[in-house]
């Protein structure tokens, strides 16, 4: 795998209901960059729901698929990236999306994801009887993935559209090409 960068996307990871892809389409529409999200690749090129990829072929399945998706994005130019909340976890992904993407991690406590995704139900890893602890302990596993991301951005205390110019700035900062 080459370690060279040429960022010319952005990527946004993150926990479920950090807001991936609510900010991801308000950078793209500032930047008038294409937007694509790694889940509704996924669902398009497959013609199910993640919920039931994940219920007839198991989670592992769903991972592959996910790692076929940000293998093809290397192709992508002037485009921001969504990612599903696991995808980082394969240090692959990760690195493939560092060739081409700045990688910026969307970040929030528990307690506020729990807030946010409390009322949604498409997200089978958090149907749970207790969806916080679920969230605390997964998002503990998953931190020291998240912060192998270039930029972190603590989206709790921030509008939507605070957290959409610093994604902005911090993409201008990094020189993409
Ligand atoms: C997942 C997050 C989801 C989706 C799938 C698995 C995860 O995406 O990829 O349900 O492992 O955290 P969002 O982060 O966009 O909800």
């Amino acid at each position: 795998m080459s370690t060279t960068r040429r960022i010319h996307n952005l990527a946004l990871i993150g926990f479920m209901g950090t807001g991936k892809t609510s900010i991801g389409r308000l950078v793209a529409e500032h930047l008038h960059f294409a937007f694509v999200d790694t889940d509704e690749l996924i669902e398009s090129s497959t013609g199910k729901t993640i919920a039931d990829i994940f219920a007839q072929q198991g989670e592992p399945a769903f991972r592959e698929l996910e790692a076929r998706v940000v293998t093809e994005l290397a192709t992508r130019t002037r485009t921001v990236i969504s990612t599903g909340g696991g995808l980082p976890v394969n240090p692959a992904n990760l690195a493939r999306l560092k060739e081409h993407a700045l990688v910026i991690c969307l970040w929030a406590s528990p307690e506020k994801i729990f807030e946010r995704v409390r009322n949604q139900h498409h997200r089978p890893l958090l149907h749970d009887a207790d969806p916080l602890a679920k969230i605390r302990s997964l998002l503990a596993a998953r931190e020291p993935f998240y912060r192998q991301a270039d930029v972190l951005i603590n989206t709790e205390l921030r509008s939507a559209r605070e957290v959409m110019l610093q994604v902005v700035h911090q993409f201008g900062t990094a020189g993409h090409s």
